[in-house]
């Protein structure tokens, strides 16, 4: 399975903050809003990664991720001229993608919690093994901002509405989807929404209409922080701080991932950390490449 990280978009409700820097390379807490989802594609085991961005934007993401070598992946960078919506990942990413199944993740998309790695190799692995899509249903206090799951009588889902006035469940559809290949011809036919945008809810629709949708409901053990205005950015620097100041594990860190996973080896590990010495990150690396057993 590939990966697509899709970090477009101009970020004007974040203005003035975004005028200049792309959203998802603003901080939460210390590391890049983008290096949340780019943990999760890397704790699912995805090593092929497309990150797509903006042209203003493209340079900034290839210095700052590389090749992806120095932990053991490789990116690729594609640029949006303009943002015609999320189901656009799959028509830019054809050829990334080839002829593999894909999960696509929001570049500002934030999740924690212990069962994710569970979650996120269960999804791959029912994509893989049975075709189709997954997705997953958060319950928010607030759905109308997003795409929303909704029920029938026995809690089958019977559609995925786009930002509706009223929705019908508070189970928002957060940016983490798992498809088979087949994503790339339905995005293709994908017809415009009334906002302009080829939206991936349509993509979830055409799926579910054909019997190939699954939706995980994602419980209290996951936190899927909002990091869509100001106060939800704020929110979620202090929620990783909390949990990094408590535990003294990071959340989200791409070469403890890595190394953790196999990607990289303990040399390669400390190499990076010595590089980052002078900061707590890179103090960090070099204290957890002495222990023993790296399955924490
Ligand atoms: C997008 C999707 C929406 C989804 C949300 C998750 O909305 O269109 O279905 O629930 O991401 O973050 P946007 O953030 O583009 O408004």
């Amino acid at each position: 399975m590939k990966g697509i990280i899709l970090a477009g978009g101009k970020g004007t409700r974040l203005y003035p903050m975004t005028k200049v820097v792309s959203k998802q390379l603003l901080p939460i807490y210390d590391k890049p809003l983008i290096y949340y989802p780019l943990s999760m594609l890397l704790l699912a085991g995805i090593k092929e990664i497309l990150i797509i961005s903006t042209p203003e934007d493209a340079q900034n993401y290839e210095q700052l991720l590389g090749s992806g070598e120095k932990i053991g992946v490789k990116f690729s960078y594609t640029v949006q001229d303009t943002p015609r919506g999320l189901a656009d990942a799959f028509i830019l990413g054809a050829d990334f993608i080839g002829d593999d199944s894909v999960c696509l993740i929001l570049g500002d998309n934030v999740f924690y919690g212990q069962d994710m790695t569970k979650t996120l190799r269960a999804a791959m692995k029912k994509v893989d093994e049975e075709g189709g899509a997954c997705i997953f249903g958060y319950p928010v206090k607030d759905a109308r901002a997003f795409g929303v799951v909704e029920f029938n009588k026995d809690r089958k889902v019977v559609s995925i509405e786009e930002k509706p006035q009223k929705p019908k469940s508070n189970y928002a559809v957060p940016g983490l989807y798992f498809y088979d290949n087949r994503v790339v011809e339905i995005a293709k036919n994908v017809k415009p929404s009334a906002r302009g945008e080829i939206e991936i809810t349509s993509v979830n629709n055409a799926y579910l209409e054909t019997n190939n949708l699954n939706v995980q409901l994602l419980g209290r053990g996951v936190a899927w922080l909002d990091t869509g205005t100001p106060e939800g950015m704020l929110k979620a620097a202090e929620y990783v701080e909390a949990v990094q100041s408590r535990q003294g594990f990071y959340v989200s860190c791409i070469e403890e991932i890595a190394w953790r996973r196999g990607f990289i080896t303990t040399d390669e590990l400390k190499t990076i950390g010595t590089e980052l010495k002078m900061t707590d990150y890179g103090q960090y690396l070099l204290i957890i490449a002495q222990e023993e057993h790296k399955d924490a």
